[in-house]
């Protein structure tokens, strides 16, 4: 049978709400296929045109972004905070690749958690687990807690202004994309040995969106077809990924991704065994086509070093065009005895020097890196230039879900992984 944006609906789905309104939802969801595309197909196709070369092991991608964004923290400034921080990074990044950084925010559309349990319990009450704005609110009261399908079209009215956000600063930063990169020059020491290519800064900085395809009945809502290309394709978004919790083969997940024609990521944790992982590359990606699939280890600094070569090891003698990109976030969650969730710097930079030094043992592109980050101050992870300990979490620890890393760490994640780039591929030079 023909796939249809509708065919996850036959396989079994982790994580979706039990909605208790079908006639609300029904609602809802005709009221998003009527609504306007987030993404265009013009989009989509030149994402993974840009892709495709960082497949053929030219250029790197940089995506990253809030864990979940939300209703109450959302501002013109906070977008612009962001944005600002991405262009930074990817300025010096760009010092170091061999292409284009190619830049994909964990944006306008991130509103959707999966969740290790479904319910949650405080004093003996139980109620559905928070899932995110998109589903529910985060307040403990059975109301806030209650799945509405009506979220789902506050997300794509709040996904569809910060879109039109990020293109206004895209077009105004046109004007300062010079000094973006010379001060990435200044910040790594460089001089102008290492200026930015005239083609970069000769045109607006082109930032693409991205969240994770976790509400499929939203998912679905928003997939057009288009005639030009015959396929369908996924609009809430440029790119979307399969999480960790939801890539079973069979599962709903992969099958709505298996039908859609967009850049597809997925999460590959220290589970993951690597038949497993091959037959989902055979999936997703039957015609191993560069710039379709990217593989987001997050596997945290301890398993890294077992876990990540046998799955790069197997993509690569498997000759799949996979991009291999690493989240070093979400295996490095610790719990403080304060009780909150934190990362630790050194941690996250181990898994990144894990990543590529196993990339280049493996003869396999270090293509991209996954960040939770955002450009406001907050102390949620700990270390970084200003030394951030346990102790200090508690002044500005903002994040309803995983702690993201503030500027100025994000900043210094980026020059380390400059820092790898350069090593890794001055070595790669030489032993051509
Ligand atoms: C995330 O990216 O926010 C996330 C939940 O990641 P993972 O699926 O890798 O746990
Ligand atoms: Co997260």
């Amino acid at each position: 049978m023909s796939w249809t944006p509708a065919s996850w609906r036959d396989r079994p789905a982790q994580q979706l709400p039990a909605y208790p309104d079908p006639h609300a939802l029904e609602m809802a969801e005709s009221c998003l296929e009527a609504s306007a595309q987030l993404a265009s197909v013009t989009e989509n196709r030149a994402l993974s045109a840009k892709l495709a070369e960082v497949a053929e092991g030219r250029g790197f991608l940089l995506q990253g972004g809030d864990c979940a964004e939300t209703f109450a923290e959302f501002g013109a400034d906070k977008v612009r905070r962001s944005f600002n921080l991405l262009l930074q990074m990817a300025a010096m990044l760009r010092t170091a690749s061999s292409g284009e950084v190619v830049k994909v925010a964990r944006m306008a559309g991130q509103f959707g958690k999966p969740r290790s349990a479904p319910t949650e319990t405080v004093n003996n009450i139980t109620l559905p687990a928070y899932r995110g704005d998109i589903v529910n609110g985060p307040d403990f009261d059975l109301k806030s807690r209650t799945p509405d399908p009506l979220r789902m079209l506050e997300a794509h009215r709040q996904s569809k202004v910060t879109i039109d956000l990020l293109k206004a600063y895209s077009a105004a930063a046109y004007a300062d994309l010079s000094e973006i990169h010379r001060a990435a020059r200044r910040r790594l020491g460089l001089g102008f040995e290492h200026a930015t290519p005239q083609g970069d800064i000769a045109q607006p900085a082109e930032i693409f969106t991205s969240h994770e395809a976790l509400l499929l009945n939203y998912e679905q809502a928003l997939t057009r077809w288009d005639e030009l290309t015959e396929s369908w394709w996924a609009t809430s978004a440029h790119m979307i990924w399969i999480g960790e919790r939801t890539r079973q083969l069979d599962g709903a997940h992969v099958a709505y991704a298996s039908g859609i024609a967009n850049t597809i990521g997925v999460k590959c944790g220290p589970t993951l065994e690597p038949d497993e992982l091959l037959r989902l590359i055979e999936r997703l990606d039957p015609e191993n086509r560069p710039g379709r699939l990217v593989l987001i280890g997050r596997f945290g600094a301890a398993h890294a070093p077992r876990r990540l070569p046998l799955l790069m090891r197997a993509t690569r003698e498997a000759g799949s065009r996979a991009i291999w990109s690493a989240d070093p976030m979400h295996g490095n969650t610790v719990g403080t005895a304060g009780g909150r969730k934190t990362r630790a710097l050194p941690d996250i930079i181990t898994e990144i020097v894990t990543f590529f030094q196993v990339a280049a043992a493996e003869g396999v592109h270090g293509g991209g890196i996954h960040l939770e980050m955002t450009g406001e101050e907050v102390t949620e992870c700990l270390g970084g230039r200003s030394g951030l300990r346990e102790e200090d979490l508690g002044r500005r620890y903002l994040t309803h879900c995983d702690p993201r890393l503030n500027s100025g760490q994000a900043l210094d994640v980026a020059s380390e992984i400059t820092r790898l780039i350069r090593h890794h591929g001055r070595r790669e030079a030489d032993a051509a």
